[in-house]
């Protein structure tokens, strides 16, 4: 019997196959919209600007497939924006670099390569965006100065929608490496973020009033958020990122601005960080001006190696004191799973949750961690403030929830 219903199912097989083979359509291959037509040069000179906004204008309004393409060499350029809607889908591929000018003062944008108001975009290819940030990082210092001058990230979506970027390098960004501005269903893939551990306002990756967006596989070293999630973001699934040096995946600062939006879903799994001031935290200010909620957000399976803090609620924000006497945080920070956390600690306290006295954290669940400390200041410990929730499997440092 066996070899019979064997064949049958094999022949079976082959009929389907036959059947997806013949009806598949041909593959229609995008219109290639080359830089060098337009006048690029790759040399690390010429200021490529009109070249690549006239080869945009083109790609974008073909009606059909597009691809706008840079190929390997050193493209020098200035601030551009790529406005859509385009008349089809279209990919912008870097195989070569995009060398920023050096002096923010040249680009002219608060984003260097923005693009605006896209469906169906593609950004991929091996290559990078070189920020040229070295220059302009010692002019200034936003830890003391809330006005300290604007510098430029160094690409940005705004209203970008169905759409993914795949392997780029952004290397040494003024500011961010990365904004989007409501987007939604965008998936970031294979992406090298790099600047140095004390370049300023760094932020790998910062996103506000998106939804529906996926980052895997990523690996992120730079001088401040590696990811940043601010208001208005929903749905959002992070995995395989490497982060660090950096300052952690974060949530915030909220509180700041009256017309915040909600934070929900969001879940960050299977990822290291190394080296990182934090690993996961969320933060909203002492005094806020919005009354708005953090919730349902899940962190799990993840390494924490020497990490000043691993995991932070922090509700007192005050990056610019004297704060106090402006009553608490009016953010409501609910649902929140914490599970297969371990690694070590650079500081006693590893787990800190400092919520809001009049909106305490509700729903707060811990379960399998490990967190260790070495220091002559005792074993890991951690800090609860206003805070309910529960704990289950092995706990180290001893939980203090309530
Ligand atoms: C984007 O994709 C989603 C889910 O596949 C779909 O519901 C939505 O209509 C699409 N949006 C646009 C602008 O095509
Ligand atoms: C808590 O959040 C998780 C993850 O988003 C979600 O699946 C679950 O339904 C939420 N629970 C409640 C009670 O809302
Ligand atoms: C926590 O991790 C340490 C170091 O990796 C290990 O020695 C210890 O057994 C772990 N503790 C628990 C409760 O799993």
């Amino acid at each position: 019997m066996a070899p019979c219903i064997d064949f049958v199912f094999m022949a079976f097989g082959l009929l389907l196959l036959l059947i997806a083979v013949t009806t598949s359509r041909p593959i229609t291959r995008p219109k290639v919209f080359d830089v060098r037509s337009y006048g690029a040069k790759g040399d690390g000179k010429m200021d490529n600007t009109n070249a690549f906004t006239n080869a945009w204008k083109d790609a974008c309004r073909w009606n059909g497939p597009s691809k706008m393409y840079i190929p390997l060499g050193t493209f020098y350029l200035g601030g551009v924006t790529f406005v859509g809607p385009c008349d089809g889908k279209i990919s912008f591929v870097i195989d070569g670099t995009l060398l920023a000018p050096p002096n923010n003062d040249d680009i002219k944008k608060e984003i260097w390569i923005n693009f605006r108001y896209i469906n169906y975009l593609t950004v991929f290819g091996d290559g990078t965006l070189d920020g040229q940030g070295k220059k302009s990082w010692s002019l200034i210092d936003c830890q003391k100065d809330n006005n300290c001058p604007k510098l430029a990230i160094n690409m940005g979506f705004d209203f970008v929608k169905n759409s993914s970027m795949n392997g780029i390098t952004s290397l040494n960004s003024k500011a961010g490496h990365f904004n989007f501005l409501s987007v939604d269903h965008f998936s970031i893939t294979r992406v090298n973020i790099i600047a140095p551990s004390n370049s300023p306002n760094t932020d790998g990756i910062k996103i506000a009033l998106s939804s529906n967006m996926q980052i895997s596989n990523t690996h992120i070293s730079t001088g401040d958020d590696c990811i940043a999630m601010l208001s208005g973001n929903t749905n959002f699934d992070i995995y395989n990122v490497k982060c660090g040096p950096g300052h952690g995946i974060s949530i915030g600062s909220l509180g700041k601005n009256k017309d915040e939006k909600n934070v929900n879903g969001l879940m960050v799994r299977n990822s290291v960080f190394t080296g990182t001031t934090n690993g996961i935290r969320i933060k909203t200010w002492e005094s806020s001006a919005s009354t708005i909620r953090i919730i349902n957000l899940v962190y799990e399976n993840l390494q924490m190696i020497n990490v000043e803090n691993p995991i932070g609620i922090d509700q007192k924000y005050c990056p610019y004191p004297p704060c106090s006497n402006m009553g608490d945080s009016h953010i409501q920070i609910r649902n929140v799973t914490l599970k297969n956390i371990w690694g070590t600690s650079k500081n006693k306290v590893a787990v800190k949750f400092q919520c809001s006295k009049t909106f305490p954290c509700k729903d707060v669940q811990l379960i399998d961690i490990n967190l260790t400390h070495h220091g002559v200041d005792g074993p890991a410990s951690a800090l609860c403030e206003n805070v309910d929730g529960s704990a289950t499997g092995k706990m180290v440092p001893p939980h203090c929830l309530s």
